[in-house]
C-alpha cells in the first residue's frame, strides 16, 4: 500500500519501509546527509539530515535518514530551529575534521563560523566517525573495519590496530567516505590501503589493473564466478564485443 507524506506542505508518495530522507531526496528536497547510504542501515551519526516532524505523537526535530515514512506524516525541511541545530552539529563535526572540504563547503554555504578551537590532535585524519566505511565493509562481507576506542580516542580502522585479515583492497570504504579521509594509493604494481599492500590482477589484453588478487579470489568464491571472469577489463570486453558485432554485421 502506497503511503502519503507531506514535506513542506507538498504531498509525496512513499513505499513502506522507506526512510523520510530517501523519499524527500527523490522528490527533490535538498537535505544534507553525510553518513547515509541507501545500501546500508542508517545510524544517524552526522545529525545533519534534520527535519521537523509536525504531526503524530512525537513532534519535534529528528534525523530523517533513520525515520520511516508513515502515512500522513507531516515534516518541514527548513525552519529557524532546523538551521540552528544543523549549524551546531556542523560545528561539532568541524571540531573533528576541520580540514574536510565537504564540511568547509557546508560551513561556507550556511554561514557557520566555528566558535570553538579543535583540540590539538583532532582532525588529523578528518574522520567524522560516521562509520559508513565500517557498515559498507560489513555489508560486502569483509568485516575488515571497526570503530575502536572510546570518547576522544575513538577511531575507525582495522580492529586492534593490526592489518585487517578481511580487507581485500576493494576501496569501497574510500568510495563512500564523505570526508575522503581514507588514504589509498595505487601504483602500477599494487594498491596500498589500511597499511596493507595488494597485488593487482591484470587484464590479459591491455595489461591494466582490473581488481586486486585478493578481491578477485573473494568475489569468485563468494559469487561462484568462473575463474577467468576478471581476466579481461571492461573496456577490452566492450571492444571485443564491438569487434564481434562488426564481424557479424559485415
Ligand atoms: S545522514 Fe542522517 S544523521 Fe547523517
Amino acid at each position: 500500500m502506497a503511503i502519503r507524506i507531506f514535506i513542506d506542505e507538498q504531498e509525496v508518495k512513499a513505499e513502506p519501509g522507506e526512510s523520510v530522507l530517501m523519499v524527500a531526496r527523490r522528490a527533490g528536497f535538498d537535505i544534507p546527509a553525510l553518513c547515509y547510504h541507501e545500501a546500508v542501515e542508517s545510524i544517524g551519526a552526522c545529525r545533519l539530515c534534520l527535519v521537523e516532524v509536525r504531526s503524530g505523537a512525537r513532534p519535534g526535530i529528528s534525523t530523517s535518514c533513520n525515520m520511516k515514512a508513515e502515512d500522513g506524516l507531516r515534516i518541514s525541511t527548513d525552519s529557524p530551529e532546523i538551521r540552528r541545530d544543523r549549524a551546531t552539529n556542523l560545528e561539532l563535526l568541524l571540531l573533528r575534521a576541520p580540514g574536510s572540504p565537504v564540511l568547509r563547503e557546508l560551513a561556507a554555504r550556511w554561514g557557520v563560523r566555528p566558535r570553538l578551537q579543535p583540540p590539538p590532535d583532532a582532525g588529523i585524519a578528518n574522520c567524522i566517525l560516521c562509520e559508513l566505511c565500517v557498515r559498507v565493509c560489513a555489508a560486502l562481507g569483509h568485516n575488515a573495519l571497526a570503530a575502536v576506542g572510546r570518547g576522544e580516542k575513538k577511531r575507525v580502522g582495522p580492529a586492534f590496530g593490526k592489518p585487517a585479515e578481511g580487507c581485500v583492497g576493494c576501496g569501497a570504504c574510500l568510495s563512500v567516505c564523505p570526508t575522503r579521509c581514507i588514504v589509498m594509493k595505487d601504483t602500477p604494481a599494487a594498491r596500498t590501503i589500511w597499511g596493507q599492500s595488494f597485488e593487482f590482477h591484470r587484464c590479459q589484453v591491455c595489461g591494466q589493473p582490473v581488481i586486486t588478487e585478493k578481491h578477485r579470489a573473494f568475489a569468485i568464491a563468494k559469487r561462484g564466478l568462473p575463474e577467468d571472469y576478471y581476466d579481461v577489463c571492461e573496456p577490452c570486453k566492450q571492444s571485443q564485443a564491438s569487434q564481434r558485432f562488426a564481424s557479424v554485421v559485415w
